[in-house]
C-alpha cells in the first residue's frame, strides 16, 4: 500500500453515518478521492481489493449506488456480490444478526441499503467485517462522500462556500449537514417545520461548526436560505418508503419549497444546482434548473464512484 500517497487513515470500522470520521477524516478522505479520480486505471489501484468480496444487500431499488459501488469494487480488484433482500432468507424470516454473522464467515465487507437504519445498526453489531450504509431512512453517507468531492472541484475550497438546502429535511440532508459542517462550508437548511432535519444530525452538525467554524442554519424560509447561496441543493419530497404520505407531503412543500428560476435568482449569478438523483422533474425542482447550465448533478453522479472508491480503500486496504 505504500505506492498509493496519503491513504486516509480511518479511526472507525463502519460508515453508518458521518458522524463516524472525524473533520480531519472527512477532508482527508474525499481529497484523497480526487487522487483516486485523477489515477482511475493506475495499475497501483487495480489490486487493492484483489481476493476480497463484498456483499451488497439491498432493501430498496438503486442505479446510481448500486452500480458505482459495483464498479468501485471490481476496479479496485475485489468481487461484488449484489444480494437483493427478497432473494435471501431474511425475506422469510431470519435474523439480521444470523444474516450478519454468516456473511462475515464469507465475505470482507458489506454495504446495505435498508429501509430501517435501526438494521444497519444490527448488521454492524453482530458483523465481525466492516458494514457501509448505502442509504437508510436516516443517512446517505456515501451521497455526500461524493457531494463534497464535487463541491471541492467546482470552487477549490469548502470554507466560505454557502450551500443552502431547500426541501425535506431527510436522509440526505441529514448527512449533509453533518458533511458540510465537517469540512467547513456554511450549510443553510430551509425546510418546513414538521420536515426538519433530524435532531441527532443537527447535534452533530453543531458540534462538528465548533471546530470547522461553519455555519449551520436551519429555517423554514426557502429564500433566507438561498440568498447569496454558491450551492443550491434538493431531494425528492417524498423518499423512498414514504409513498404513503404523497398527497400530504406535496401539499406541504408545493409551491413554496420548489426550486424555481424565481428562487434561484436570489442565489449568486454563479451559483450550481445540485440534486442527488433521481430526480422529479416539475416537483422538487424545474426542469429548466436541473437541465440548465448551473446543474452539476452528473458531476456529483460520477463522484459516487471515486468517492466509494476511496472509502474503500481506507477501510479495507489497512
Ligand atoms: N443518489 C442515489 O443514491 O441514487 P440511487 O438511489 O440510484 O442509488
Ligand atoms: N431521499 C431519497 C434519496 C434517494 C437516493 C430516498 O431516500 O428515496
Amino acid at each position: 500500500m505504500s505506492v498509493i500517497p496519503e491513504v486516509p487513515r480511518i479511526g472507525a470500522s463502519n460508515l453508518l453515518s458521518l458522524k463516524d470520521l472525524t473533520c480531519g477524516e472527512v477532508a482527508h478522505l474525499i481529497k484523497f478521492a480526487a487522487w483516486v479520480k485523477a489515477h482511475r486505471y493506475d495499475s497501483r489501484l487495480a489490486s487493492v481489493l484483489q481476493g476480497r468480496s463484498i456483499a451488497l444487500i439491498f432493501e430498496k431499488p438503486s442505479t446510481r449506488t448500486r452500480v458505482s459501488f459495483e464498479v468501485a469494487i471490481r476496479e479496485l480488484g475485489g468481487h461484488p456480490l449484489f444480494l437483493s433482500k427478497s432473494e435471501l432468507q431474511l425475506a422469510r424470516g431470519e435474523p439480521v444478526a444470523d444474516t450478519a454473522r454468516v456473511l462475515s464467515r464469507y465475505v470482507h465487507g458489506i454495504v446495505a441499503r435498508v429501509y430501517r437504519h435501526e438494521t444497519l445498526e444490527e448488521l454492524a453489531r453482530y458483523s465481525t467485517i466492516p458494514v457501509i450504509n448505502a442509504l437508510s431512512d436516516k443517512y446517505h453517507p456515501c451521497q455526500i462522500l461524493g457531494d463534497l468531492l464535487t463541491i471541492y472541484e467546482k470552487f477549490g475550497k469548502w470554507r466560505g462556500v454557502k450551500v443552502a438546502w431547500v426541501g425535506d429535511g431527510n436522509n440526505v440532508c441529514n448527512s449533509l449537514l453533518i458533511g458540510c459542517a465537517k469540512v467547513g462550508c456554511d450549510i443553510w437548511v430551509a425546510t418546513p417545520r414538521q420536515y426538519r432535519p433530524h435532531k441527532e444530525a443537527i447535534r452533530a452538525a453543531q458540534a462538528a461548526s465548533q471546530e470547522t467554524g461553519a455555519r449551520v442554519v436551519l429555517t423554514e424560509d426557502p429564500e433566507e436560505a438561498v440568498r447569496d447561496a454558491d450551492v443550491v441543493y434538493t431531494d425528492v419530497f417524498v423518499s423512498m418508503g414514504m409513498e404513503e404520505e404523497r398527497e400530504e407531503r406535496l401539499r406541504t412543500f408545493m409551491p413554496r419549497y420548489q426550486v424555481t428560476q424565481k428562487l434561484v435568482s436570489l442565489a449568486r449569478p454563479s451559483f450550481v444546482f445540485m440534486h442527488c438523483l433521481p430526480a422529479h422533474r416539475g416537483e422538487e425542482v424545474e426542469s429548466e434548473i436541473i437541465d440548465g447550465p448551473h446543474s452539476i448533478v452528473w458531476d456529483q453522479a460520477e463522484n459516487r464512484l471515486h468517492a466509494q472508491k476511496a472509502l474503500l480503500i481506507a477501510l479495507f486496504a489497512r
